[in-house]
């Protein structure tokens, strides 16, 4: 569904590419995690999916269509939403529904279709009661889910986040992790480029960059066996993962399946019952 093919980005007056060399396939209804240090291409990356940024040599592919033919731009535009970080900037009108309706408005959309849009939007990510609330009451999760509802609308087939809960506390955070996954089980392709390395222990596939290179790209489980490799590039594993590496060294077998607390409890708690 997305494909980089040698894909290089270099900034005008940068000293360096922010991105080398880039592969990377993702297929339909994949959960994809970008995690990196910062300055390591993650948001160039993610602004290549959609077009806004088009690459210095090799190709970006949507759906088969290469993002650098500008008869196809609108079309890839229509199948990739993106959501940012700051939702302030994302939220353009007072009142919910009317944000969430204020894309498809543009598109010149019936009205009985936009509420049937809006209405499933705001239901995929939780905030039907909300509808009537103005913005400004809202919880900057709450705000964030709402501008994510306002990409829904658009039905787009493919989300890319980049870093969309940065500025969130951690409820707002899995609250929007929660409707995050609750599209990839519908079915939505989803890029998410995230800073908490927690939140990609549910993911299909995890990406990690440095450089602009990608230095690992494997489930979950196999790109946090390499612990040491994330800590050099300035990563930090989940603290399951830390602590399922601690229990290692102390002779516990424990698997590399163990990525979050209730996959350590799990096979911790038989290992302790036989002591
Ligand atoms: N508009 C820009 N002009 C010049 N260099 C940029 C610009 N945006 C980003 N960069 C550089 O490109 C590299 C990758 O940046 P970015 O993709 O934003 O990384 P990340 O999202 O992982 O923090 C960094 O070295 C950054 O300084
Ligand atoms: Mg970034």
């Amino acid at each position: 569904m997305i494909r980089f093919d040698h894909v290089t980005y270099q900034y005008e007056k940068a000293f360096s590419p922010a991105l080398s060399d880039i592969n990377l396939e993702i297929r339909e209804g994949e959960f994809v995690a970008v995690v990196g240090h910062n300055g390591s291409g993650k948001s160039t990356l993610a602004k290549h999916v959609n077009g806004l940024l088009l690459p210095t040599e090799g190709t970006v592919t949507v759906c088969g269509m290469p993002t650098s033919n500008e008869d196809d731009i609108l079309k890839i535009r229509q199948k990739v939403g993106i959501a940012f970080q700051n939702p302030d900037n994302q939220l353009v009108t007072t009142v919910v529904e009317e944000d969430v309706a204020f894309g498809p408005e543009n598109l010149g959309i019936v009205p009985e279709e936009i509420r049937t849009r809006v209405d499933e939007a705001l239901a995929s990510v939780g905030m039907t009661a909300y509808a009537s609330t103005a913005v400004h009451h809202l919880s900057g999760g709450q705000k964030q889910r709402i501008a994510i509802a306002g990409i829904l609308a658009l039905k787009p087939q493919i989300l890319v986040l980049d870093e969309a809960s940065a500025m969130l506390d951690p409820s707002g955070r899995a609250d929007l992790l929660k409707t995050v996954e609750a599209l990839h089980k519908d079915g939505m392709t989803v890029l998410m480029v995230t800073q908490y390395m927690e939140e990609t222990t549910g993911c299909d596939r995890v990406v990690v960059m440095k450089g602009g290179k990608i230095i690992l790209d494997g489930t979950p489980a196999e790109v946090f066996k390499h612990t040491d490799l994330l800590k050099e590039s300035n990563l930090v594993p989940p603290e399951t993962v830390l602590l399922r590496d601690s229990l290692r060294s102390m002779g516990y077998a424990l698997s590399d399946q163990v990525l979050t607390a209730e996959q350590l409890a799990e096979e911790l708690c038989p290992l302790l019952s036989t002591i």
